[in-house]
C-alpha cells in the first residue's frame, strides 16, 4: 500500500516536472505552470454524454490529466480524439494512452489536423487550449469551428483562469454560460460552456 502511494506520487511528480519543462519552453502556448487538478478535470468531463454514441474531442491535452478524466467518464480510448500542439507532450501522451487517437497539431487549423475524421460529429469538446494567449478574433473563430462539429445544444467546455469568459458573448450566434469555479486547482479555475441554440 505504501509502495503504491509512493509510485502514484512519483508519477504525479514526473507529470508536473514534464509540464513545467513544457511551460519553460513555450510559456504562452502552455499557459499554466502546473497541470489542471483532477477535480477540475472531472468537472470538465462531467459534461460528456457517454451514451451519445459520438466520439469526444479534446484540445490541449498536455500531460493528460483531462484525457484520463474523459476515459474515466466511460469513453472508450478509441472514441476520444485529442489534439496537442507540443511534440514533447504528444510523445508522452501516445505512450501513456496508446489507444487514444492523438493528433499532433494546431487546434486553430482543425480540418488539417483531423484529416480523415474532419467531417465527424462529436458529442462535445473539452478544451484546455490557453485561449487568452490568442487574439479575440481567433478565439471566436475557433469556438465557431468547434460548435459546427457538435450537435446544437451540446457544449464546448473551456477552462480559463480569468474572471470573464475567454470568448466574447455573441447571443445571436451562441450561448455562453458559466459552468463552475473550481477552487481545488492552482490557480483556481473558471469553467465556461458554449452552445449553439437548439
Ligand atoms: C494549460 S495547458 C493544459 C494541459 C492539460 N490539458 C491540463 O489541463 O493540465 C494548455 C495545453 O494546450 C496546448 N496547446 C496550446 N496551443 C495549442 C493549439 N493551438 N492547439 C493544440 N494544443 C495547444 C499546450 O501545448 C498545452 O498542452
Amino acid at each position: 500500500m505504501v509502495f503504491r502511494l509512493k509510485e502514484r506520487l512519483g508519477k504525479r511528480f514526473e507529470e508536473e516536472v514534464q509540464f513545467f519543462k513544457g511551460w519553460q519552453k513555450d510559456k504562452k502556448g502552455v499557459g499554466a505552470l502546473i497541470p489542471t487538478s483532477i477535480h477540475t478535470a472531472r468537472r470538465m468531463a462531467s459534461v460528456i454524454n457517454p451514451r451519445s454514441g459520438l466520439p469526444v474531442l479534446e484540445l490541449g491535452a498536455g500531460t493528460g490529466v483531462i484525457t484520463k478524466a474523459i476515459l474515466e467518464r466511460g469513453i472508450k480510448p478509441c472514441e476520444l480524439v485529442s489534439v496537442e500542439y507540443s511534440q514533447d507532450f504528444y510523445d508522452g501522451l501516445t505512450q501513456r494512452f496508446p489507444e487514444v487517437d492523438f493528433r499532433l497539431g494546431d487546434a486553430f487549423a482543425l480540418d488539417g489536423v483531423l484529416g480523415d475524421r474532419k467531417g465527424e460529429q462529436f458529442d462535445c469538446v473539452v478544451s484546455a487550449v490557453p485561449m487568452l494567449s490568442f487574439p479575440m478574433e481567433q478565439r471566436v473563430g475557433l469556438l465557431e469551428d468547434l460548435l459546427a462539429r457538435i450537435p446544437a445544444g451540446r457544449p464546448v467546455i473551456q477552462i480559463t483562469y480569468g474572471p470573464l469568459s475567454p470568448v466574447i458573448k455573441m447571443p445571436d450566434r451562441y450561448v455562453v454560460s458559466h459552468y463552475d469555479f473550481v477552487v481545488r486547482n492552482i490557480p483556481p479555475a473558471q469553467l465556461w460552456t458554449y452552445r449553439r441554440a437548439v
